[in-house]
């Protein structure tokens, strides 16, 4: 299996897959990869030529530096999954150099108002630094198809958007959500949490399911309430946000409308570690 850290000896490989307009499918991801990451592998090995995956901590999406400092690292064991799931696909581990060229800085961006909702409010400059590293691996990669998590669903909204705003020839494919045996929707964070932790945080995606049969009867602001209650009741896990939301737009639901597709989302920290969720409401 090819592991490339420079993209000039990415690019010069992947010449032959652009010129014979061969389908190259591309999975980018930020390493510590788990069976959520295999899965969108897995989809594009069915797809396409090639796969290419990308393995890149991107400093410019981390607003917290504690956070980015702590995001595990685990190359070698990644390259080896890979190896395992099919030895031939294309691994691109650059250096924060290779990507910024010294430069390391996001460029601000527009998403026709989804960068204000939920994370966009959390975490800012976020979904600029997300946007700056995507559109780079894009130009590298020039993939046909590309493949992001619906974990993030905010963020796959956001690829979305930006492929369509600035034209760039990718099909954004959504994939879903992977969870463990009790429910906690995998992550790489996850492997910050103690096993303790790790055990209560089916706490989370048994109250957004939860919630989410609620909803069926009550208006999204009772929801909200029942869910903050949920979280008042333990010490464990401190609630950020919960917010049930458009799931075209993001903008919050006031008022249900039959018309429109609605998802509950969720953002907890555990002991320091943030962790996120949704869940789509019939
Ligand atoms: O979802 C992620 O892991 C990252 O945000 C991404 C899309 C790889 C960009 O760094």
């Amino acid at each position: 299996m090819t592991v490339f850290v420079k993209q000039n000896e990415l690019k010069d490989y992947l010449k032959s897959f652009w010129d014979e307009k061969k389908s190259i499918g591309f999975v980018p991801t930020m390493g510590a990869l788990h069976q959520g990451h295999l899965s969108l592998m897995s989809e594009s090995l069915k797809k396409n030529s090639l796969t290419v995956v990308s393995i890149f901590v991107n400093p410019t999406q981390f607003n917290n530096p504690e956070d980015l400092k702590k995001y595990p690292r685990t190359l070698d064991s990644d390259v080896e999954k890979i190896k395992n799931l099919d030895s031939n696909i294309i691994v691109y581990a650059p250096t924060v150099d290779d990507i910024y060229e010294g430069k390391t800085e996001s460029t601000s961006f527009k998403y026709d108002g989804l960068e204000f909702q939920m994370e966009g409010k959390h975490r800012p400059g976020h979904f600029d630094g997300v946007g700056t590293i995507v559109k780079k691996l894009f130009e590298i990669v020039q993939p046909n198809n590309a493949y992001f998590g619906e974990k993030d669903f905010q963020q796959l909204q956001i690829v979305k958007k930006l492929v369509e705003k600035y034209k760039i020839p990718v099909k954004i494919n959504g994939c879903k959500i992977h969870r463990e045996a009790n429910g906690l929707a995998m992550s790489s964070r996850n492997e910050r949490l103690s096993n303790e932790e790790r055990s209560k945080a089916s706490f989370i995606f048994k109250t957004i399911s939860e919630a989410a049969k609620l909803f069926s009867k009550k208006s999204a602001q009772e929801v909200s309430n029942w869910v903050n209650d949920q979280f008042k009741k333990q010490n464990t896990f401190e609630l950020e946000y919960f917010e049930i939301a458009d799931e075209a737009t993001l903008i919050e639901c006031k008022r249900k409308n039959k018309n429109k597709k609605y998802r509950a989302f969720i953002a907890v920290f555990v002991n320091n570690i943030r962790l996120i969720d949704n869940i789509s409401l019939k």
